[in-house]
């Protein structure tokens, strides 16, 4: 189970976001780059997907998208726009660490979730994603990590962050279409700048590559 102060600070958030400018902005560089690369009717998992933006625009580009998050508001505003706009997704409302996955994919992504789990918790999950990921598969994994400190507000529901580098460490053995590392800067209302430092990588699952007792 997640901490209740977890789900209130994202069930509070989701809520009092505006629907269509969110689902209307667009993607980042990296989901155009991933989109780029995707197979024909590719089969994607979107892990801590949040309301969805990228799950909608890969649904409407015929993907198959499988789409989980633990914030019910996150995903009855989900279910809602992909209603609005007649698109077929499974959407599930669950916690990750409980997710039992049996298929591949071809792509995985992990945005901005994992560091809000426990390290145990989030080293077994990054395991488990790439075991599920298909030969010639992505992933997308973006995640907080030591290189600055984080806003108190936000270090409050991190479990743990990643060391810099070592997401990419992780990707061992993977061919790395994307790895950066940086920190964001958000200018809060009152001012004051936050800074969250990040590492992103994409990696492409070869077929060298060894799953599990590397
Ligand atoms: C920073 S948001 C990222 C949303 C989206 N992936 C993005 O990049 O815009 C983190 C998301 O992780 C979800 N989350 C946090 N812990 C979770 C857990 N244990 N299981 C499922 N979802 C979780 C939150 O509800 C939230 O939607």
């Amino acid at each position: 189970m997640i901490g209740m102060h977890q789900t209130d600070h994202w069930d509070v958030l989701f809520r009092g976001i505006d629907a269509k400018e969110f689902y209307d902005r667009p993607l980042g560089p990296e989901l155009d780059l991933v989109i780029g690369l995707l197979p024909e009717g590719a089969s994607v998992l979107d892990l801590g997907c949040g309301m969805g933006r990228a799950a909608i625009a890969l649904a409407e580009k015929g993907y198959g998208i499988t789409a989980v998050d633990s914030s019910r508001v996150a995903i009855e505003r989900l279910r809602a726009e992909s209603g609005r706009r007649g698109l077929q997704m499974d959407i599930r409302m669950g916690d990750v660490r409980e997710l039992e996955l049996s298929e591949g994919y071809d792509l995985i992504i992990a945005h901005g979730i994992l560091q809000f789990l426990p390290r145990s918790a989030w080293e077994r999950l990054l395991l488990n994603v790439q075991e599920h990921t298909l030969i010639g598969g992505m992933d997308l994994v973006a995640v907080f990590t030591d290189k600055v400190p984080l806003p108190a507000d936000t270090a409050l529901l991190v479990g743990d962050v990643f060391r810099e580098g070592e997401l990419l460490e992780l990707y061992e053995g993977w061919d790395i279409i994307r790895n950066e590392s940086y920190v964001k800067e958000e200018v809060s209302p009152s001012g004051s700048v936050n800074r969250y430092p990040m590492d992103r990588l994409i990696a492409k699952r070869g077929c060298t590559y060894q799953t599990g007792e590397k």
